[in-house]
């Protein structure tokens, strides 16, 4: 689904580049999680893969097709959610599909179907001053979905939630993407977030990052034995991994 083939890309300086020839592939369907140490380059990684930045050596494909601009099937969801002030939750989650060109534009049907699943229809008229942070990452989850996308790249989407709303819009993320079979990469700090909702995890180290380190995590959630024992073993293995890089 994604294929990343011998990448290199460095920001304008005489520093290291982020990438240097880095190749990593994914599947589709995936669910990802990305970590590393800050400033490792995991946003720059999210920018590459959603078109924004282009990398100077190397080629980005996704679903088989090599990424020349930003694609309408790839849903970006950064951490300030980017809702528009003056809109209402309902118009700002219609706005995404809106602002594409050439494709058909769901109705109100749809948007007000995804804000019932996000358990926020009720404030569909509300602005975004009006609701709190984990409702107003609801809507940019709805506006997201809504576009239909094969691929979702979020960049620590749920760290500015209490545990109890965190806990549900993860799991809530995660049976949404298996029920399309959308390929996730979630950017996270968050040990605990990394082995939960990743299926497989990628530990960046540092720059310039040359070869993806991938841990395989077997037990994240939706597989069986999810809970307790196993997702406490595969948190402490990471946080081993990580000490290890930094
Ligand atoms: N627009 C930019 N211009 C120049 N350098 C940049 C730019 N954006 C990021 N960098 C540098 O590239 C490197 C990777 O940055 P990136 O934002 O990808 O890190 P990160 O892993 O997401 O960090 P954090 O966990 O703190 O969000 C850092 O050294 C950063 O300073
Ligand atoms: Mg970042």
């Amino acid at each position: 689904m994604i294929n990343l083939d011998g990448i290199t890309f460095g920001f304008a300086g005489d520093g290291p580049p982020v990438f240097d020839s880095f190749t990593w592939h994914v599947g589709k369907g995936e669910p990802w999680s990305v970590t590393g140490p800050s400033g490792c380059g995991k946003s720059t990684l999210l920018l590459l893969l959603a078109g924004l930045l282009k990398p100077q050596r190397g080629t980005v494909r996704i679903g088989g097709r090599p990424l020349q601009h930003p694609s309408g099937r790839t849903g970006l969801i950064l951490q300030d959610y980017e809702l528009l002030p003056w809109a209402t939750v309902l118009e700002n989650v219609m706005l995404g599909p809106r602002l594409q060109a050439g494709r058909p534009v769901p109705g109100r049907d749809a948007a007000l179907a995804w804000l019932e699943r996000l358990g926020i229809r009720d404030l569909a008229r509300r602005y975004p001053r009006e609701i709190s942070g984990g409702q107003r990452q609801r809507a940019a989850i709805a506006r997201t979905l809504l576009l239909e996308p094969e691929l979702v790249l979020m960049d620590e989407p749920f760290s500015a939630l209490d545990a109890a709303n965190r806990e549900a819009l993860q799991q809530l993320t995660l049976d949404m993407c298996a029920e399309r079979r959308i390929t996730l990469i979630v950017v996270t700090h968050n040990v605990e977030e990394a082995c939960l909702l990743g299926r497989h995890i990628l530990l960046l180290a540092g720059m310039p990052n040359r070869h993806p380190d991938v841990i395989s995590n077997p037990h994240a959630a939706g597989t069986a034995g999810a809970a307790g024992e196993a997702h406490a073993a595969a948190c402490a293995r990471l946080r081993e991994r990580l000490r290890e890089v930094l």
